[in-house]
């Protein structure tokens, strides 16, 4: 067995240095492992071995052809856990497994067919308020829109009265995990967020409104057009052949709501910065849609139509993943990329940089959609552009993350063109849970 390490900068003896260095500038600490030891580099933090792989054929062997052999990590389940309970974000094994089996359903393509009008009436909503010229914080109002879609098509309109506290519930507990995911020593899970009211407030607003609507909607027995009724239908077919309990249907709705809040915000603020940054882009997609739609509003079988739509999406998830950083443990002994990773081991794959090397993406700094057609898509490695992740443990959401990303940018592209708010210059990228611009997005919007 292969025991020689990678190579890697000099270990300390606890890994303290290596830990200020990320917890200060992680993407500068990863920058330069890449760009000192190539695409594998090996470190330690205390006892742990730590791989950083940036190659998509390693990200491939990991995420996809040995991902049994990976679990989540410690750190990363104690510290959602709190709030998701045991969902599918947090969960392993066979837990994971049935959870997933009876999740996934609820995003195939038929059902997200019934997504398209509330997504596109309620990106309709917004634009009304916007009136025909505005100044405003791009981020701000793609954070509240996205809030409002994911309660909508979670839970259809039970919430629409409460989506406010939501938010800052979710904002709260948002801010939270970020800092314990920062921390040297986590807050101990046997103290019940002692000292924390904020933290603690904002945990029990959310979880007493998910139990009530699911105790309301086992009750009324009537079945929205919503994931929540997807998800209260499904039963494990191919295992014990039972539906969910309330604990885990609970823990599954948080999960669904903190996972698909803030990445589909970052998505479309990154995406309304580069379309206001690259008029002739905008213009070229905004006439493509006209083309398509005229007027009129977007319909499911519309969306093959609105591919150069989709591209722009993705070229923007390829220069700013939200999702900028992946972590697993090593379960059973492994080999990757040539080198044998024992039990424990932290591995960490970087989306932000794969997504940004030349060899897969020449000139990776410019904004080109035309990256994503279907020829060049063909022609790059697997996990070159892995956004949503690769393998079983891949995004349960891409499906509907991606259906929101083309609508809600057709709807502003064929009513809106945006421009950089006066002094708004080129955001500083925010390692927070999600990757935001520092400090939000200031836009011109003008009615078309
Ligand atoms: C642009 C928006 C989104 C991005 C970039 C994104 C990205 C990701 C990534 C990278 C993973 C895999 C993490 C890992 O392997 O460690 C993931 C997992 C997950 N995402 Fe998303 N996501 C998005 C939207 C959503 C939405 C809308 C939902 C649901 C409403 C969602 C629900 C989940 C769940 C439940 C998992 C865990 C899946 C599992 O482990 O089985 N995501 N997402």
């Amino acid at each position: 067995m292969n025991h020689v390490y990678p190579p890697g900068p000099p270990n300390d003896t606890f890994g303290m240095r290596h830990l200020a260095a990320m917890r200060d500038d992680l993407m500068r600490f990863c920058s330069r492992l890449q760009r000192r030891y190539g695409d594998v580099a090996w470190f330690r933090l205390g006892p742990l071995d730590c791989f950083h792989l940036t190659h998509p054929d390693h990200v491939h062997e990991v995420l996809v052809e040995k991902s049994k052999s990976f679990r989540k990590p410690t750190r990363l389940k104690q510290v959602f856990g709190r709030f998701e309970g045991q969902g599918l974000v947090v969960s392993d094994g066979d837990l994971w497994l049935r959870q997933r089996r009876l999740v996934q359903p609820a995003f195939q393509p038929a059902q997200m067919a019934g997504f398209v009008e509330p997504i596109t009436e309620l990106t309709r909503e917004m634009l009304r308020e916007w009136g025909d010229t505005a100044t405003i914080d791009f981020a701000a109002e793609m954070r509240r829109l996205t809030l409002r879609i994911v309660a909508r098509t979670l839970f259809s309109t039970s919430v629409d009265d409460a989506v406010e506290p939501l938010g800052e519930a979710v904002d709260v507990i948002q801010h939270w995990s970020m800092r314990e995911m920062n921390r040297v020593m986590p807050w101990p899970t046997w103290l019940p967020l002692f000292g924390q009211p904020r933290v603690r407030a904002a945990l029990k607003f959310v979880d007493s409104l998910v139990r009530r609507i699911i105790r309301e909607r086992r009750v009324s027995l009537t079945r929205g057009a919503d994931l929540l009724s997807q998800l209260l239908n499904a039963v494990d077919a191919d295992g014990n052949g039972r539906g969910m309990s309330d604990r885990q249907l609970r823990d599954e709705m948080v999960t669904l709501l903190l996972a698909g809040h803030e990445t589909s915000a970052a998505a479309l603020t990154w995406s309304g910065w580069l379309l206001a940054t690259h008029a002739d882009d905008q213009e070229r997609i905004a006439n493509e849609v006209r083309s398509v739609l005229g007027a009129r509003i977007s319909e499911f079988a519309d969306l093959p139509r609105l591919a150069p739509v989709e591209r722009a999406f993705k070229e923007s998830l390829r220069l700013y993943p939200p999702v900028y950083f992946l972590s697993r443990e090593v379960a059973d002994s492994v080999q990757i990329a040539g080198f044998h990773l024992r039990p424990k081991s932290q591995v960490f794959l970087n989306p932000y940089l794969t997504q940004r090397d030349p060899r897969w993406f020449p000139e990776p700094e410019q904004f080109d959609p035309q990256r994503f057609t279907p020829e060049c898509e063909h022609d790059r490695p697997a996990c070159a552009w892995f956004p949503f992740g690769a393998g079983p443990r891949a995004c349960v959401g891409r499906s509907l993350a991606m259906l929101e990303g083309t609508l809600v940018l057709t709807t502003l592209l064929q009513q809106f063109r945006l421009q950089p708010a006066t002094g708004q210059g080129e955001p500083t990228p925010e390692w927070q849970l999600s990757l935001h611009p520092q400090g939000g997005l200031r836009l011109n919007v003008q009615r078309r």
